[in-house]
């Protein structure tokens, strides 16, 4: 199995590849899309670093897994993806769960894409790879995500405070866990249209 396009009814969420390496700059160029995942942003050069490897990631591909670009009329809003957020480019997959995660462009914020891509992510991780269970984690205090995490049917459960070296304002707040199992799942939005091959 490799990563399908998945579509919805605004977005084309297309696998993750080298050639959209630039597109990752405009996202983490912007503090305010980065301020609680670094708590600055990125340069360039360093979205350049970052992405190169996971752009051209195809070890998760083998279990339909990975990052996806999601385009609404031809233009980049996003990324989104399921099982590599939580890993280092070369890492095997798990088996049987996943984390799913999102970032979208400031400029597109607050039109509920977020939700709509990642409830496509989870039908077809529940339906097609047969996933048992799909996570997510952010700071608590990022409370855009969690309301994602809410959207999509998750439910709330852990509040973790860690130690970082370099803690970002709100940490003391700590970390929050969410799950959703396939048990669980109960397609809250019949938003996804088609899943096609490779492209
Ligand atoms: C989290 C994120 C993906 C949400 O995407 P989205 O497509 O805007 O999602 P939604 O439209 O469903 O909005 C979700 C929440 O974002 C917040 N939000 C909406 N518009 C906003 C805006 N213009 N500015 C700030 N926050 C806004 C609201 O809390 C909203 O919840 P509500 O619908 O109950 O009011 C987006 O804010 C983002 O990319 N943030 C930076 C990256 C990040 O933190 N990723 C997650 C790391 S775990």
């Amino acid at each position: 199995m490799t990563r399908p396009v998945i579509t919805t009814q605004r977005l084309e969420l297309r696998p993750m590849t080298p050639e959209h390496l630039p597109l990752h700059r405009e996202l983490d160029t912007d503090p305010a899309v980065m301020r609680y995942l670094l708590g600055r942003s990125r340069t360039a050069a360093e979205s350049d670093e970052f992405w190169a490897p996971r752009c051209a990631e195809k070890i998760a591909d083998a279990a339909g897994l990975g990052w996806w670009v999601g385009f609404v009329d031809d233009s980049f809003v996003g990324w989104w993806d399921l099982g590599r957020s939580d890993s280092e480019p070369g890492d095997g997959v798990k088996l049987g769960e996943a984390e799913i995660g999102w970032r979208v462009l400031r400029s597109q914020w607050g039109k509920g894409l977020a939700p709509e891509g990642a409830t496509a992510l989870l039908h077809y991780a529940f339906e097609t790879v047969g996933l048992d269970r799909a996570w997510a984690e952010t700071m608590a205090v990022n409370t855009p995500s969690r309301r994602v995490m809410e959207k999509i049917g998750m439910q709330h459960i852990a509040t973790e405070v860690r130690d970082w070296d370099d803690p970002l304002p709100g940490s003391e707040l700590g970390e929050v866990t969410y799950e959703i199992t396939k048990a669980d799942w109960t397609h809250p939005w019949p938003q996804i249209i088609s899943i096609t091959g490779p492209r």
